[in-house]
């Protein structure tokens, strides 16, 4: 799906997280959200997300409206930065959890979550709740659950950021090639420029809540160099 930001603003009591910020994100893209602390990364990323709504500007998913679009409508699978899992639900159903509102058979869901289980490596801990895991094992259980209902748009914050050296190149590249598989639209939050440029088909930059640059990661490579960002 394609979306459209326009015009968005958000304040939070005396912070402009966002200001004016236009963004064509196409369709099938993967998208690499940068920019310093505070930026207004998060921010971007939940309005989409329709977890939070604009004081100004519009959101058009697939050239409709997203304020008038239900959170189901939106097809958006999302990973927050603190990946909040749901405390009371095992590995297996926070995974299964979309699958059901889908209303899928529990067949299709058991086989699902069973590859997603096996792709994140938590197998045997099926039955654990999320107080149970560690920090990287949650995160990778919070990936799973989003990607479970096949989302047409996946926003992801810092998704690897807890994540060993091993996992996070797996999961990277699982990611990456989502798209040659599914078609997906992918927003990924990162403070890692490396993963930016080796991820995304486009990098937004922003800096104090306004789109800062934007461009192909080759337009970017010399400009991360000479910021010593790389
Ligand atoms: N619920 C809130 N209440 C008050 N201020 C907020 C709230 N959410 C965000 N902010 C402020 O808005 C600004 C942008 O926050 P945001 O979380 O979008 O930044 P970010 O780019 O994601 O940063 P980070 O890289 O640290 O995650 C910050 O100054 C932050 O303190
Ligand atoms: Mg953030």
């Amino acid at each position: 799906m394609s979306i459209l930001v326009e015009n968005l603003s958000k304040r939070f009591d005396t912070t402009q997280a966002l200001r004016h910020v236009y963004l064509e994100i196409e369709k099938d893209s993967i998208v690499a959200l940068v920019g310093g602390s505070g930026s207004g990364k998060s921010t971007l990323l939940r309005m989409i997300a329709g977890l939070d709504t604009p004081d100004e500007g519009s959101i058009w998913i697939n050239e409709k409206n997203a304020a008038f679009l239900s959170v189901q409508e939106r097809k958006i699978g999302f990973v927050s930065q603190n990946y909040a899992l749901f405390p009371h639900m095992t590995v297996y159903d926070n995974i299964a959890f979309g699958l059901h509102v889908k209303k899928e058979s529990v067949k299709q869901i058991e086989e699902r979550v069973h590859y997603l289980l096996e792709l994140i490596e938590l197998e045997n801990l099926i039955h654990h709740y999320p107080n149970q895991l560690s920090g990287g094992q949650r995160q990778r259980v919070a990936l799973a659950r989003a990607i479970a209902p096949d989302p047409k748009v996946l926003l992801l914050d810092e998704p690897f950021a807890a994540l060993d050296m091993r996992m996070r190149k797996e999961l990277r590249d699982w990611v990456r090639n989502l798209r040659k598989r599914s078609s997906v639209t992918i927003v990924l939050v990162t403070h890692d420029y490396k993963e930016a440029l080796e991820m995304a088909t486009e990098i937004v930059m922003l800096k104090e809540g306004r789109v800062e640059q934007l461009g192909q990661p080759e337009e970017f490579y010399n400009y991360f160099v000479s910021k010593k960002l790389l």
